[in-house]
Parts: C-alpha cells; structure tokens; sequence
C-alpha cells in the first residue's frame, strides 16, 4: 500500500471569490488531503473504498483464491479490483458485480447493470452465474439527499435488499459483508441476521471516515436451514 497514508503536509484550496460554493471547496480541500484518495490513486484502485474492503478481509479473511463472489453497488470498481486480485481472476474464482451505474471493464468480472430493488435480479444473477455464491459484498449506498434520516432510511433498505441476495445465493458457511448507516432499524437488521449466521459481526475500518455513520456488518458461517 501507498507510503502516502501517513504524509502529513496539507493541501488548501484557493478559490476566486464567489468563483466556488464553500461545501464545494471544502469537499475539494478534503479528497485533496485524503490519505486514502491518495493512496487510492498511487495503487491503482477507482476508489478509496478498496481499503475498506482491504482492511475488512485482513480482519475477517472470507476472501480467498478460486472463491465465487457477488459486489453489489461495484461503481466505480474499487471494490471488485481487490476481489480479482485476491481470487486471482481471470483463471480462478468467479466475481460478479452489479450497479445501477455503468463501470469500466476489469479483466475476468461479469457485469450487471442493474438496479437490487429489480425483482427478477436474483434470476438474472443466477442466469449469469450458475453456480452457488461463497461471498456476497455490498458496498451500495443511496445518492445523498441531504436528509440524514431519509439517507438512513435508503441505505437501511439496500442492506435488507443486500441481505435478502445473499439468502437466496449463499452456500452453506458462505460470508455476507454489508454496509450499513447506524442508526433505525440496525439492531432489527442484526437480529434477523442471527437466524441465518453462526457470527455476525459490527465493524467500522480505520478507512471509514470518522464522521459517518457508515459501519460494516459481517455474517459469518451461512445456515440456509431457517429460510422460510
Ligand atoms: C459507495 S459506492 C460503491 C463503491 C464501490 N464499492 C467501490 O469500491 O468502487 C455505492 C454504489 O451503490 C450503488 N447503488 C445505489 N443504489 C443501488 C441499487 N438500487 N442497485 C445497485 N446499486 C446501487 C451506487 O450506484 C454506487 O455506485
């Protein structure tokens, strides 16, 4: 990983009088002088969200070679780029990754351009796959409204969605990773969680920006035995 996640000197924006709204400044101040946006670009990852993943699968380690994946919410890709490496496409595992937004091709990853809320998805997922599913990932977030609790309200939606995927396509002892806006509905979330995994677990990387509500939920140990 890039040595720029511990370089200090800060970046400022200038901007020209009334040239600039300050949150766009602000926002431009902050992805300048983010560690992991620099890092993001030195590594060759489309997003800072691969370190996300990078430190959840160093803490929980689901992902491994030959393994078969689902990436919902991939765009840009940040995600599925450590999920190839890691499987170690194109010659092993399988890698599937959907998004209501279009992505750049990455070598040996089968793309969806689709929306979670779809109710064919899981048959069109399956279509594509035609095979069982060890790990699904979902990193989707809603666009940002500016409402906090309307955003928490869709992103707790996306999760259940998330979760509803993994139930129809995980094996027995597969791993679900989700993330999550704390906040209504978590802790029903957790429990509904708790008839269908051995572990589950809460976890918020180094990478996750401090001041987002944005935690991870790991489901460990797949029982299929519950569903309905
Ligand atoms: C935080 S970004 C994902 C970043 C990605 N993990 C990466 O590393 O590049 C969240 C993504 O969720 C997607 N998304 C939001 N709602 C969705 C839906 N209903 N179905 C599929 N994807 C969705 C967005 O389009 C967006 O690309």
């Amino acid at each position: 990983m890039s040595n720029n996640l511990t370089n200090n000197s800060r970046v400022k924006v200038k901007v020209k009088k009334g040239s600039k709204s300050v949150s766009s400044r602000r926002w431009l101040e902050r992805q300048l002088n983010d560690p992991y946006v620099i890092a993001a670009k030195e590594d060759g990852y489309r997003s800072r969200s691969a370190y996300k993943l990078i430190e959840l699968n160093n803490k929980f380690k689901f992902l491994k070679k030959g393994k078969t994946v689902i990436d919902l919410g991939a765009a840009p890709g940040g995600w599925s780029q450590v999920v190839a490496k890691i499987i170690g496409l194109p010659k092993n595992g399988k890698l599937l990754s959907i998004d209501i937004q279009d992505i750049m091709p990455i070598e040996g990853v089968y793309f969806i351009n689709g929306d979670i809320m779809d109710e064919d998805i899981i048959e069109t997922i399956k279509n594509k796959l035609q095979c069982q599913v060890d790990i699904v990932l979902s990193d989707m977030a809603p666009s940002a409204s500016g409402h906090r609790n309307t955003d928490q309200t869709r992103a707790l939606l996306l999760a259940e969605l998330a979760l509803d995927t993994a139930k129809h396509l995980l094996q027995k002892d597969g791993t679900f990773c989700c993330k999550l806006i704390r906040g209504k509905g978590e802790e029903e979330l957790v429990s509904s969680m708790r008839s269908f995994f051995s572990s589950i677990k809460r976890y918020k990387p180094e990478s996750s920006r401090k001041n987002s509500a944005e935690i991870f939920l790991i489901g460990l140990n797949f029982n299929d035995q519950n569903l309905a």
